[in-house]
């Protein structure tokens, strides 16, 4: 059972999220999440990554997140199709953009090298991270953020230990976002213009309990799980947000001019999307040893960015203009309906795959 288990594991993991082409139609939200404002979220990078040749040709999206001026991460398993690793020319990044129909043939960044973290582990998703170092230098509207110190770590668990009911009103400490599925119930369903939703840290020694197995004990920091603010609240990540920022505001860095905004964790794997168990995401405060030798020591010392708006604060309506208020703790999240997509006929065969597996067990 367990073998079957990883077997379908990897298997749904090669299947990020295959890539709509159809005019959008109406669809609701990330899963219940609300629009991202134009340039809210400036650390978020649109990935498109191609596969085979011909007619086995295949492209998946995910999400990244943007570092620094020339690296992005995102996660391992994005850049992976079974023993096949992507070239850098194989796989495109956008930066800058809410809305993928920005993402041209023009304006793509390009990628001179990519890094696996020497120790993933595809079939536990372990150090499921990706360096995408780039050539181009970051377009207007992109900024890096920051990685949380292991000290900031510590303090974000600690709120996440605070924070958590088991069965009620959850404290909103984190924020995803990313054009993944907006339905759980529909893994072709994904946004064109980018989805954001908070959420709240889960223990580490919940998770386990809720996942029935050590997601976090036998490594510990590498792993980091965020569920719904709510358990009647459908919210989480999903199929194509893989790679994307799960960000956490440190209080004490909140007057910065970047809000505090730090770089906990990116978009690893999940049971389906918004059910009973938390999604889990890449840990990467106790990274930057690594980093820092792939990217460079400036990587750890650059200015703090600044940000226009502090997403747990701000709010926008579909016109990207800022409303009143984050996004409500209590209500079914969104004002605002997101654009979703149609796939192509040829993704069906691939796509009941990816639906039994999320009916079955993990995506
Ligand atoms: N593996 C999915 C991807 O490649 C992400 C799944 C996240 N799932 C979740 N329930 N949070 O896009």
């Amino acid at each position: 059972m367990r073998k079957l288990l990883f077997i379908l594991l990897s298997w749904a993991m090669w299947f990020p999220f295959y890539v709509h082409s159809d005019a959008p139609e109406p669809q609701a939200k990330i899963i219940g999440g609300i629009k991202s404002g134009t340039n809210e979220i400036p650390w978020q990078a649109y990935l498109n990554m191609t596969f085979g040749e011909g007619a086995s040709e295949r492209t998946f999206i995910c999400g990244g997140v943007v570092i620094s001026t020339d690296a992005v991460l995102t996660a391992a398993h994005c850049i992976r199709n079974g023993s096949e690793t992507a070239k850098p020319e194989n796989v495109r990044v956008w930066v800058g953009i809410t809305s993928i129909f920005s993402a041209g043939s023009m304006n793509s960044v390009s990628v001179r090298e990519i890094v696996l973290h020497p120790n993933y582990n595809s079939s536990r998703f372990a150090n499921d991270i990706a360096i995408l170092k780039l050539s181009s230098t970051l377009p207007d509207g992109a900024l890096p953020i920051r990685l949380a110190s292991a000290d900031e770590q510590q303090r974000a668990d600690q709120a996440f230990a605070n924070g958590w009911v088991s069965d009620g009103e959850r404290q909103p400490n984190l924020l995803v976002s990313g054009w993944g599925s907006t339905d759980a119930n529909d893994s072709s369903s994904g946004a064109t213009r980018l989805q954001q939703t908070v959420l709240s840290g889960v223990p580490d020694n919940i998770c386990n309990s809720m996942w029935g197995r050590n997601i976090n004990s036998s490594e510990a920091g590498i792993f980091l799980c965020a569920g719904s603010v709510s358990p009647t609240l459908g919210r989480d990540s999903c199929f194509g947000d893989s790679g994307g920022p799960l960000v956490w505001q440190d209080p004490l860095a909140a007057a910065d001019s970047d809000f505090g905004l730090r770089l906990v964790g990116l978009v690893s794997f999940g049971e389906g999307c918004a059910g009973r168990l938390p999604g889990v995401y890449s840990e990467v405060a106790g990274q930057t040893t690594w980093l820092e030798g792939e990217i460079g020591p400036g990587f750890l010392n650059q200015a703090t960015p600044e940000f226009d708006v502090d997403p747990f604060t701000a709010n926008y309506d579909g016109a990207g203009d800022a409303v009143e208020g984050v996004q409500s703790v209590a209500s079914g999240g969104g004002n605002s309906s997101g654009g979703g997509g149609n796939i192509g006929i040829g993704s069906l065969l691939l796509l009941s795959v990816v639906i039994g597996f999320r009916r079955g067990v993990v995506s």
